[in-house]
């Protein structure tokens, strides 16, 4: 089977975030034919339309290693019941310039977790309908909302058996589902 190349979008800036490890341990889990890379979004600067003819090199970069990609996993906490700032500034950032979106057709999965007891469910569903718009087939079930997330890690290591099996329930139909949408 063919090798795919994942990008792997993490909605969360902070050094000891539950949703990187969750990322990582996707990472681990995935089969051999997902070659998965966290693409950073942190250094993006918040998106400006004057900038669309003169773009920082940052954003150039960014578009261009999405382009590179074959499908995405986003791995998202939820801020106030949505989608946090620096998440939605990739999608918009990827989006432009108008008719160029990197994001164009890409397979994609969204994974959500939170300490709370919603999995971040709000956070899922307001992703999803921007996915709508960008033209990217997101993967409809497993639905992924991994909620006590404070209570199913010990440092990097997820401790909880059910949620490992899970996770790897949701990477093995995530690498079904790039490979249906496959150019
Ligand atoms: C500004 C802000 C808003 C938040 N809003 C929510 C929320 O709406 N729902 C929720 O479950 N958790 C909310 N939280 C708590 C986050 O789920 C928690 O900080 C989580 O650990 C963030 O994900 P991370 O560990 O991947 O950084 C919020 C946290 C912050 C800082």
């Amino acid at each position: 089977m063919a090798t795919r190349k994942i990008a792997v979008i993490i909605g969360s800036l902070r050094k000891e975030s539950f949703n990187r490890r969750v990322a990582k341990t996707l990472m681990l889990l995935a089969p051999t034919q997902l070659d998965m890379e966290i693409i950073e979004i942190g250094q993006l600067a918040m998106y400006n339309q004057d900038d669309d003819d003169s773009p920082p090199p940052t954003y150039t970069e960014f578009r261009e290693r999405i382009r590179a990609v074959d499908g995405v996993l986003f791995c998202t906490p939820e801020y106030n019941r949505s989608v946090p700032a620096v998440l939605k500034n990739a999608i918009d950032v990827g989006s432009r310039p108008y008719g160029a979106s990197a994001w164009n057709g890409k397979p994609c999965a969204v994974i959500s977790a939170s300490p709370g007891a919603s999995g971040a469910f709000g956070a899922n569903h307001h992703l999803r309908q921007s996915l709508v718009f960008l033209n990217m087939p997101a993967m409809p079930q497993p639905e992924a909302y991994i909620s006590n997330i404070g209570k199913l890690y010990s440092g990097d290591d997820l401790t909880e058996d059910s949620t490992k099996q899970f996770l790897q329930n949701f990477i093995d139909s995530f690498a079904t589902w790039v490979e249906r949408h496959a150019d």
